[in-house]
């Protein structure tokens, strides 16, 4: 073993291939857009969710970071974790689940981790304000 294993492999998996890196269309009505930033280190964090319109299920989602290794990995691990589940589920979603899930060691645990759960938070803030915004209108057009 010649490197030191500071980081779990997860976490090397992640940093040398991110899942899901790319951007949607954020005028998209069933897109929602969370970008949030680490006031500790001005990291920045984009992540998006497509949701399905009929059943308002994730369908995909992808990020962009400007940030550490520890906050590219905890947004390629959360565009994972949020396909396939409801906008409620994915609001439980904890930076602590996510940390332990890859091993950060304990520095990086609560900003950088914090960045991928208040991305999702904030993307289906986003797309549940454009939701109701589009019922809104049809309704008042009818
Ligand atoms: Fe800067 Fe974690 S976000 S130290
Ligand atoms: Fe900034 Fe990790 S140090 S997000």
């Amino acid at each position: 073993q010649i490197l030191p294993r500071l980081y779990h492999e997860k976490v090397i998996d992640h940093y040398n291939n991110p899942r899901n890196v790319g951007s949607f269309d954020k005028n998209d009505p069933n897109v929602g857009t969370g970008l949030v930033g680490a006031p500790a280190c001005g990291d920045v964090m984009k992540l998006q969710i497509k949701i399905d319109e009929e059943s308002g299920k994730i369908v995909d989602a992808c990020f962009k970071t400007f940030g550490c290794g520890s906050a590219i990995v905890s947004s390629s691990v959360a565009t994972e974790w949020v396909k396939g589940k409801s906008m409620d589920e994915v609001l439980t979603i904890k930076n602590t689940e996510i940390a332990k899930h890859l091993s950060l060691p304990p520095v990086n645990l609560l900003h950088c981790s914090m960045l991928a759960e208040d991305a999702i938070k904030a993307a289906v803030k986003d797309v549940e304000l454009k939701r109701a915004k589009l019922k809104g209108n049809s309704s008042a057009d009818a």
